[in-house]
């Protein structure tokens, strides 16, 4: 990979499905996986809305969200994305695919003639649709196929992580 990357990435910490309460969400684990071995800036995807409520109330909330195909605000600023040439797109599986948040992102900024980089943390779904939606997404784009991890596999998955970067030629 040449020239200047990013990781765009949502986590939610706090109740988890497989790895009990959670200080540091796992897919914000494997972001920080990709920013050591690669050097690649980092923007966080935090809602405005609070998804801080139990595992069983936030499934609800997401599917709803899902359904109705909402599109929450988020906070902060985005990098000026000029100066990135690939950018990786991580976040869990959510109903299938990105929080519908990270959608919003999506629609707000525009990575056409990128390299886009997808990754998941999931407990069953793998990528689900999200290499898919990235494309529908960026037409003109260059979406590379993808990486997942089970997220009660991240803590113990860095050599996995490295392994797949490095098949990238970092
Ligand atoms: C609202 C919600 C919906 C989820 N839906 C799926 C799903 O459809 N498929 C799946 O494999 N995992 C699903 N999961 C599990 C998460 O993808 C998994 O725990 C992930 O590692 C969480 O990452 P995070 O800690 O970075 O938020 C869901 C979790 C939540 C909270």
């Amino acid at each position: 990979m040449k020239g200047k990357s990013l990781v765009v990435f949502f986590s939610h910490a706090g109740e988890n499905y497989s790895v009990g309460n959670i200080t540091e969400g796992n897919t914000k684990i494997v972001a920080d996986y990709i920013s050591e071995a690669t050097g690649a800036d980092q923007f966080e995807i935090v809602a405005e809305k609070s998804y801080d409520m139990p595992y069983m109330q936030l499934i609800d909330v997401a599917k709803e969200e899902s359904r109705r195909g909402e599109l929450p605000a988020y906070k902060g600023t985005v990098p000026d994305l000029a100066q990135y040439d690939t950018v990786f797109i991580g976040g869990p599986i959510w109903w299938g695919t990105y929080p519908q948040v990270m959608f919003t992102f999506f629609r707000d900024n525009d990575l056409n003639g990128k390299t886009i980089v997808p990754f998941t943390t999931h407990e069953g779904s793998g990528l689900g649709n999200t290499v898919e939606d990235l494309r529908k997404a960026y037409p003109k784009a260059d979406v590379l196929n993808g990486f997942a991890i089970a997220g009660h596999d991240v803590r113990t998955g860095q050599s996995r992580v490295q392994k797949w970067l490095n098949g990238l030629g970092y």
